[in-house]
């Protein structure tokens, strides 16, 4: 008989009286004076375990007393109205096979007691097996399906951009090489010093940080597009909000400017908050509840709000007169640090912001210049409680202006020669944003470090399992 997911029993698509048989691991046994046994099995569907009910009649009754947290097992049983609280319905075993035993119950890491977050991240491997990552995991799924969905409904093209890039997307120099190289006989320059020049079969080659330049060339051909993988970025950032490795989603649309991307954005991210509110309700009032009592509130709250716009300059008059010392001091032309971030959104305005028309000199070399020559039309918004979730802009389409800037900005126009062909044959005004997925997990969540909302993080000398 094939096996049934819990969440099937739970959720009702078996009634009382079907045979089933139900796969999973312990999370905890409980023997009655009675002389039968509870056990609480998980198989991941969903958030609660399923009753199992052992009466002393089963031939291994004996090995049933011995289940520890984690033993996986199979159950088949009948489906049967529970008598205690909770769940309406509970399986009441005739046969459990012992799939695998936990060697040395007292040293399993995972046993089923509460668990600092950072003893559950040296356990990655094991840590899913949790209430906490096994919800962040669901939750995850919910909403990378929820964005493939919307971009789908509002007839975006999926494109599938390079990993392995000679392009330095961001300008910020954050690359990690690729290198085929053989460290026996690697090629030297005249003084001896390797030449990386030539490490990816003769050329230079890194991982993306980002697909955008690669996006553009589709959404000038295909209108409405967006990339969603993995990006890479080797800073040396150790902070609750930095990976080195993140997934991103971008979308990329043609004869769009700036305003109509923030409308995407603020679109999107409403999308996504109602699905992982009515397809997940119990992860998500599990966070609710022992995670951040606001988690399911304040995305309703986001869900009726209207996102407030501000203009850079405008954020900065409001951070002079707020009366806050700031760590970082505070005048036109500086970076706006999480500090800020966090006092505009969380503080005085309350509401997710977009906040937009940076000074050029502190953004990237494709965003495209205002008419006041000092700002360009990019764009973040920022999460009260997270800060920075999205950062886009318009792109610069127009060549000569394109080419002044690469040239004040001290770049190559030869390593650009393939994006400046898009504003050399039927140049059009386009614009994008980028999501970073971690940052919206532990947003929904409420989990504090994205370092937990991904299965294996990748930070600063950290890249095991
Ligand atoms: O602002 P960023 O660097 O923008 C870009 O990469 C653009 N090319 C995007 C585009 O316009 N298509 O990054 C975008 C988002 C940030 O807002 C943040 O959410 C996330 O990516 N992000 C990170 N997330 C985790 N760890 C890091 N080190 C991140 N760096 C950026």
């Amino acid at each position: 008989m094939a096996h049934t997911p819990v969440v099937e029993i739970l959720k009702g698509k078996h009634s009382v009286g079907d045979r089933v048989v139900v796969k999973g691991w312990v999370r905890t046994r409980r023997d009655s004076k009675a002389g039968l046994s509870f056990i609480a099995l998980h198989d991941g569907s969903c958030f609660d375990p399923v009753q199992v009910i052992a009466l002393s009649n089963l031939n291994n009754y004996a090995d049933v007393q011995k289940l520890t947290t984690g033993c996986s097992i199979a159950v088949t049983g009948t489906v049967k109205a529970s008598e205690g609280q909770g769940q309406a319905l509970e399986i009441e075993a005739d046969g459990i096979d012992v799939l695998g035993w936990v060697e040395n119950p007292d040293t399993y890491p995972m046993a089923a007691k509460r668990h600092s977050i950072e003893f559950l991240r040296e356990h990655a491997h094991l840590r899913p097996r949790t209430n906490v990552i096994g919800a962040v995991a669901r939750i995850r799924n919910c909403l990378s399906h929820a964005i493939h969905r919307f971009f789908h409904e509002q007839g975006y093209f999926w494109i599938s951009t390079p990993i392995v890039t000679a392009s330095d997307c961001e300008g910020a120099g954050e690359m990690f090489r690729v290198s085929t190289l053989d460290m026996l006989n690697v090629p030297r320059d005249d003084e001896g010093r390797v030449d990386y020049s030539q490490d990816f079969f003769g050329k230079e080659a890194f991982l993306t940080v980002s697909g955008q330049l690669n996006v553009e060339t589709y959404a000038c051909a295909l209108s409405k597009v967006y990339t969603f993988g993995p990006t890479f970025r080797a800073e040396n950032s150790n902070t609750s909000r930095h990976l080195a490795e993140f997934w991103m989603i971008e979308p990329e649309v043609a004869f769009a400017d700036l305003s109509d991307v923030a409308q995407l954005a603020e679109d999107m991210l409403k999308y996504v908050f109602k699905a992982v509110l009515a397809e997940r309700p119990d992860d998500m009032a599990f966070f609710a509840e022992r995670i951040n009592k606001d988690a399911i509130s304040r995305l309703e709250k986001v869900i009726e709000q209207d996102f407030v716009r501000m203009d850079y300059t405008d954020a900065i008059e409001i951070l002079k007169k707020s009366g806050k010392q700031f760590e970082f001091p505070v005048e036109w032309g500086v970076d706006l640090s999480s500090e800020h971030e966090r006092y505009l959104a969380e503080e005085h305005v309350g509401a997710p912001i977009i906040m937009q028309n940076y000074p050029k000199d502190i953004k990237a070399f494709y965003m495209r210049i205002n008419d006041d020559g000092k700002t360009v039309a990019a764009m973040d918004i920022l999460a009260p409680g997270i800060g920075e979730i999205i950062g886009g802009s318009q792109r610069e389409e127009r060549l000569d202006v394109f080419d002044s800037r690469l040239e004040e900005m001290g770049l190559n126009k030869e390593d650009y020669s393939w994006y400046r062909d898009l504003r050399r044959y039927g140049t059009v005004p386009h614009s994008g944003f980028g999501l970073g997925f971690e940052r919206l997990v532990a947003y929904v969540t409420g989990m504090q470090n994205v370092r937990d909302v991904i299965p294996f993080p990748r930070t600063p000398g950290n890249a095991a399992y």
